[in-house]
Order: structure tokens, then C-alpha cells, then sequence
């Protein structure tokens, strides 16, 4: 591997658009974070930049669908975007914005410079416009049915009915979002980046000489290298973004694409302008010393890997990217993250419910990483792995551990004796585990990493469960003032191993035993807390997490997944047309609910007593299911089929049929006259 100077590394930017969810933590910012603390804590000179993506359709979208200005959209999301990063503990060295002047500048003279040395290609196309909105139509601002499914409402890009990916061309009746009239096709001029002029190159430099790359990432460049790459327009026709800085360019903006990753540079350089301890910004992307990391999630890989190196190498001052560790995506409890479904733990409502429990998730999400596949987050893994690893492991040996210590010792560190071969084996596997742990992170893979940093704890517990130092400690004190040195510069050791994934938790940790901050060098060594050191005081490092809040979780789920499928209803298809006589030979009435009890042994069969208004009958419905307190239906009036030709369930002769209404969900609901009415009377 190349030896390089410093670190860049980037994380996408997510849009400001909404909150971040646990998809955007797992995919990008956790395991960003743990690289940039594991890089500090080895002393590299590094950044880690991050900021909001706030140009583009999808904030302008989510200013339409608020009613309030796009600028007002950005302004709310950045900053709860911003304060989620913070007390999620993502230690960026600046999170700014693509709305700041120093950004617009930025992008603005790199596409200039582009322009100047003839790297685009201009070409006039007919695209879809508004008269009455007087606007070219972004693909998501034209909506229509869809040639598939034939859903109503698709829009120029996808259906979301059936997720088919469309061109605007492509809908059946098309109408603009924003003013219901019919577009029309209008030429218009715009600049391309002509990625064909760059295959050879990018063919070269990723398929030949980063075959070290993740598969995922490998993979998708190549089925994109293996085509013939096509000219990208690098322009729009919207009103909201950075203004395209050429002569007869007015209404045009920079496509988002382009100017985002842009965002990267100019966080970077507002970062160094405004601190100078960080240099000229110029070393952290044009040094070839430097090496520049992209952590992205699986749907930005073209754009990093392919037409983002391409703007780069256009521009000619820049370096490339040594690395592009690309997530897959995390599922919740099975299904696909959705914003717009509401289906997914948003970060802000998270630390609401799980106060102080920024690490158990980062813990969770560390050791799910979807790193190779798509995985899944679910509460009950939560919850298993906050119980069943971090308390009963992780907390167990530091709190056994500073216990003993404070009850013997007055909470200072023992005097190290003579090692038995059993200590000796145990630090052994310690020392060991170092350069394990640091090649796995040095090769991104976070979630072996942090598998490895619990193994030591696990080491750790176990040594403490086979020395049983609280039992020696009646006939041999020397053995456990020994025990207990060694379980001390294991608990330090563990302090350092878990500090780039559980930061909030090593920092505890370091409290308690009252050391300042390690440096990773540290790590597998045996002399970290000196004999006669003062511990600090002993508290829990983590909690157990009770079953009451996780059902609270899965509940809150199924309600929105409920609600979801409710808004998904599609009405089933009307039947066959009957006539009059027809429909008159069934007999509904009205009958009063005496009594109503379960069928013992039967899961779905309610018992019904009806006064009929002719001296009552028995009727059995299969609606248990949906009514578990049956009882509670007694003084109801209800429907119900009176000449339906009695049937045997059970051993109980149904004498008619109750009817129901079946929900978008399932659930079955008994038909009752809007007003009390006369037992007995008939529905026609
Ligand atoms: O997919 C997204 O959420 C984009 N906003 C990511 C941009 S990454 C970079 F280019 F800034
Ligand atoms: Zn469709």
C-alpha cells in the first residue's frame, strides 16, 4: 500500500430534506467516524468533512409539499440534521452547507474553469415546459399514469406503485406538479460532460489498479465501465441552485450532481480559511501525498467513482480517490427504509425515547453494518445485543473489575506480581489482537473490528470468571492484587480498542479510571495504569434495556405499517351485476347482541346470542381475531344474513350469518344500523 501523508475523508452529503434515520447513520456516518477517530488516535494528520446537500429537486419538492420557501427547508434540515451528527458523537471537523457563499464561489469558478478548457459539450434538447408556470419541468415535477402499472400519479423518473424507473416521455397523460396544465416540449441548451472521453482512463485506474476495492463498489463500476459511458448534462432548468456562470445561461442552475461533491472542497476550504491549524486547503485535495476517502451508501457510487473523479481529472489540479468504501443498504425489521412511508428510526426521535444511548445504537449498527449485503435492523436485535453483549460482557468485567478494586484496594491499582502462565496467555491474546483490529479497520472492515474489540472484553470477563479473585481473596491477597492489575490494564486496553467506536462510552470509561485520553500506540500494552493510581468512581457503563420500550418501538411500526397499507388500499374489483330479484332473495336484518363469548378451542370463532325480534338465535362468526374482547360487543345491533341455511361449527348449529366490513389491514369490523333500530326489522 501506498504511504501517504494525511487523510481526507469525506461523508455524502446527505439533502436537506428531512431528518437523518439509522439507514443514513449505518450506510455512511458511523463507520466514517470510527475511521477518522481510529486515524486521530494513531496521531495522522487527518479531516472528515460532512455538510448538507441543499440544492437539487428533492428540497425544492419538500418545500412544495410544506408550503414553505425552499431557503426555510434547507434552514430547518441542516440544522436538525447537524445537531443529530453532534449527539450521535460524529466528530467531523466542519459540517457546512452547499448554500454558503464560499460553496457557490467554489463551484461556480470550478465549472468555469472546466468551460474555459473545452471539457464540456453543449447540445440543444427538447425538454418538457410549464406555460403556465413559464418553467422547465424537472423529471419529479411531471406526474401521470404509469405505462406499467397504470397507477395515476407516477412521476417523470418512477413509479412508486411499481417502482418501474421511467422517462417522463414514457407517462400516459402527463400534467405538471406544479400547475395541473398539460407541458409541452421546448428546446433548450445545455452543458454535458462527456464521460465517453473519460472511459479509457477510469477503466484503467479503477478496473486495473483498485481491484482492492469493496466488491460492491468494484462490481457496479465495472457493469458501468463495461458499457459505453454517455455524455451527462451538468445543468437544469430550475430556479433554485447555483446560477450556470455563462453568458445566455439565465434560468439555468448547476445540476445538484455536479455542484455536491463540490460541497466536499469548499467545506474543506471554509474549514482551513477559518482555522489555521489546519493548513491551506490545498494539501487535502491536491497533494498526491494526501489520501482522499469517500464514505457513501450504494446509490452514490456512479457519482463518486465514475463522473466525480471524471470533473476532477477535468479540472487537472486534483487528486483522485484512494478509496470509496460503499455500504449496501440496512432494512428495518424486513422492510426497505422509507421516508416517505415513515418507515424508519429517525435519529432525533431516537434520542427521545433512548436517552444517552447514543453507543448502543452505534454499537448496533456497527455490529449489523451492511458492509457486504443489505441487512436488517430489528428492536429485539437491539435489545439482545444492549443486554446479551454490551451489559452482561462489555459493563459486567469493568464493573466487576473497579468494584473488587475499591472494596480491597481503596479503588487504587494493585501491585502487578508474579504472572501465571494462565495471565501470561491472556495479555498474550491482547497483544495479539492489536494488529488484528488495525488491519481489519485499516481495510474498512468496521463491523470484524468492533467484533474484535468485544472478544477482548470477552477475554476479559472470562479471566475474571476463572481467577475468581472475590474467593482468593480470603487466603491470598498477593494472587489478588495480581488478578486485579492485570484486570485493570485490560479494562484500559478495552478504553482504547472501543474510543473510535463507542466514544461516549470510552470517555466514561477513562473517567472511571481516571485516565486522560489514550493514544492507539497504547493498545496491547500492560503498563497503562501504574501502581498506586487513584480510580475514579465506579458507575455503570451500560443499562439493560426493559422489554416495555422495545414493544413500544415494534408497536409504533405496525401502527405506521397499518396506516400504510391502509393508504394503499386498492378496492377489490366490483362483481358480477345481479338483478333486482336476485338481490332480493337475501334477507338481512337487524338483530340486538345478548351475549357474545369465544368457541373454546377455536382461535377465530365468536359464540353470538341475537335477539332477532323472533324469540332469538345462535350465530357463529369467525371474527375473534379482530374483536379480543368480545364481550364488550354485548348491546350492539348488528346485520346479519336471517335465511342463510344454518351451518355446524364446532358442535354449535350457526343460525345465520353476522356481517362484516373487511379493513385495508384485515381486520374485520361488524355492519350496525348508524341508529337504534327495532330488533328484527329487515335492510333492503
Ligand atoms: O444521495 C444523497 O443523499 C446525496 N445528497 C448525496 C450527495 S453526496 C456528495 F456528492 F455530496
Ligand atoms: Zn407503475
Amino acid at each position: 500500500m501506498k504511504n501517504f501523508k494525511r487523510t481526507t475523508i469525506t461523508s455524502a452529503l446527505p439533502y436537506a430534506n428531512g431528518p437523518v434515520h439509522i439507514g443514513h447513520l449505518a450506510g455512511v456516518y458511523v463507520p466514517a467516524d470510527i475511521y477518522a477517530r481510529y486515524l486521530r488516535l494513531k496521531g495522522e494528520e487527518v479531516v472528515f468533512i460532512g455538510g448538507s446537500d441543499e440544492h437539487g429537486v428533492p428540497v425544492t419538492i419538500r418545500a412544495q409539499k410544506e408550503g414553505i420557501s425552499t431557503q426555510q427547508v434547507v434552514d430547518r434540515y441542516h440544522k436538525i440534521i447537524k445537531d443529530s451528527f453532534e449527539e450521535f458523537g460524529i466528530s467531523f471537523d466542519i459540517y457546512s452547507r452547499t448554500t454558503s457563499d464560499i460553496h457557490h464561489k467554489l463551484a461556480s469558478d470550478f465549472f468555469r474553469t472546466l468551460y474555459d478548457k473545452g471539457e464540456f459539450v453543449e447540445k440543444t434538447s427538447e425538454q418538457y415546459y410549464d406555460e403556465e408556470a413559464k418553467q422547465f419541468l424537472a423529471d419529479r415535477y411531471i406526474v401521470g399514469e404509469c405505462p406499467r402499472c397504470h397507477a395515476q400519479g407516477a412521476y417523470g423518473d418512477q413509479c412508486e406503485k411499481c417502482g418501474s424507473t421511467l422517462s417522463p416521455e414514457e407517462l400516459i397523460n402527463p400534467v405538471s406538479k406544479l400547475s395541473g396544465a398539460k407541458p409541452v416540449k421546448k428546446p433548450t441548451k445545455h452543458w454535458f460532460l462527456p464521460l465517453n472521453k473519460h472511459q479509457d482512463w477510469l477503466k484503467n485506474w479503477i478496473l486495473e489498479n483498485h481491484k482492492e476495492w469493496r466488491p460492491n463498489v468494484y462490481g457496479q463500476c465495472k457493469s458501468w465501465l463495461d458499457m459505453d459511458l454517455l455524455p451527462r448534462a451538468v445543468t437544469r432548468d430550475l430556479d433554485w441552485g447555483i446560477p450556470v456562470p455563462v453568458e445566455g445561461a439565465e434560468g439555468k442552475v448547476l445540476y445538484v450532481w455536479f455542484d455536491a461533491p463540490i460541497g466536499y472542497i469548499s467545506n474543506t476550504k471554509e474549514l482551513c480559511d477559518n482555522n489555521p491549524k489546519y493548513g491551506n486547503w490545498e494539501k487535502w485535495w491536491k497533494d498526491p501525498e494526501t489520501r482522499l476517502v469517500h464514505f457513501i451508501g450504494k446509490d452514490n457510487i456512479v457519482f463518486h467513482c465514475i463522473v466525480f473523479p471524471a470533473m476532477l481529472k477535468a479540472e487537472g489540479s486534483y487528486i483522485l480517490p484512494d478509496n470509496v468504501p460503499s455500504n449496501e443498504f440496512l432494512n428495518l425489521e424486513g422492510d426497505k427504509i422509507s421516508t416517505s412511508r415513515n418507515w424508519a428510526v429517525w435519529l432525533n426521535e431516537y434520542l427521545v425515547d433512548f436517552p444517552g444511548k447514543q453507543d448502543v445504537l452505534r454499537y448496533v449498527l456497527t455490529a449489523n453494518a451492511p458492509e457486504t449485503k443489505d441487512n436488517d435492523f430489528t428492536w429485539k436485535d437491539f435489545q439482545a445485543r444492549n443486554n446479551n453483549e454490551l451489559v452482561a460482557i462489555f459493563g459486567n468485567f469493568v464493573n466487576r473489575t473497579l468494584v473488587l478494586t475499591q472494596k480491597y484496594f481503596d479503588g487504587k491499582v494493585p501491585a502487578c506480581g508474579e504472572l501465571t502462565d494462565y495471565d501470561k496467555e491472556t495479555l498474550k491474546e491482547f497483544a495479539d489482537l492489536k494488529s488484528v483490529v488495525e488491519n481489519l479497520l485499516d481495510n474498512f472492515k468496521f463491523r470484524d473490528a468492533q467484533k474484535e474489540a468485544m472478544n477482548l472484553a470477552r477475554i476479559g470477563n472470562k479471566y475474571l470468571a476463572d481467577t475468581e479473585p472475590w474467593k482468593l481473596a480470603k487466603t491470598d491477597m498477593e494472587r489478588v492484587k495480581t488478578i486485579l492489575n492485570v484486570s485493570l490494564q485490560i479494562t484500559a486496553n478495552l478504553a482504547i480498542a472501543f474510543e473510535p467506536f463507542l466514544p461516549f462510552s470510552a470517555k466514561k470509561l477513562r473517567t472511571m479510571i481516571a485516565r486522560e485520553e489514550f493514544s492507539w500506540n497504547e493498545l496491547g500494552k500492560f503498563d497503562l495504569l501504574a501502581e498506586g493510581h487513584q480510580l475514579g468512581k465506579a458507575e455503570l457503563l451500560f443499562e439493560k434495556i426493559e422489554d416495555a420500550p422495545i414493544e413500544a418501538q415494534i408497536n409504533r411500526l405496525q401502527k405506521i405499517k397499518e396506516d400504510n397499507e391502509k393508504q394503499n388500499y386498492q378496492p377489490e374489483a366490483v362483481k358480477n351485476t345481479v338483478d333486482f330479484d336476485t338481490f332480493e332473495k337475501i334477507d338481512i336484518r337487524v338483530g340486538t347482541i345478548l351475549e357474545c363469548e369465544r368457541v373454546p378451542k377455536s382461535e377465530k370463532l365468536l359464540k353470538f346470542k341475537i335477539d332477532d325480534g323472533m324469540g332469538g338465535r345462535t350465530i357463529l362468526s369467525g371474527i375473534a381475531k379482530s374483536y379480543p374482547e368480545p364481550e364488550k360487543l354485548v348491546g350492539k345491533q348488528v346485520c346479519f344474513v336471517a335465511n342463510f341455511a344454518p351451518r355446524k361449527m364446532m358442535g354449535t348449529e350457526s343460525q345465520g350469518m353476522i356481517m362484516s366490513a373487511v379493513d385495508a389491514d384485515g381486520r374485520l369490523v361488524v355492519v350496525s344500523p348508524s341508529e337504534k333500530v327495532t330488533s328484527g326489522v329487515c335492510v333492503g
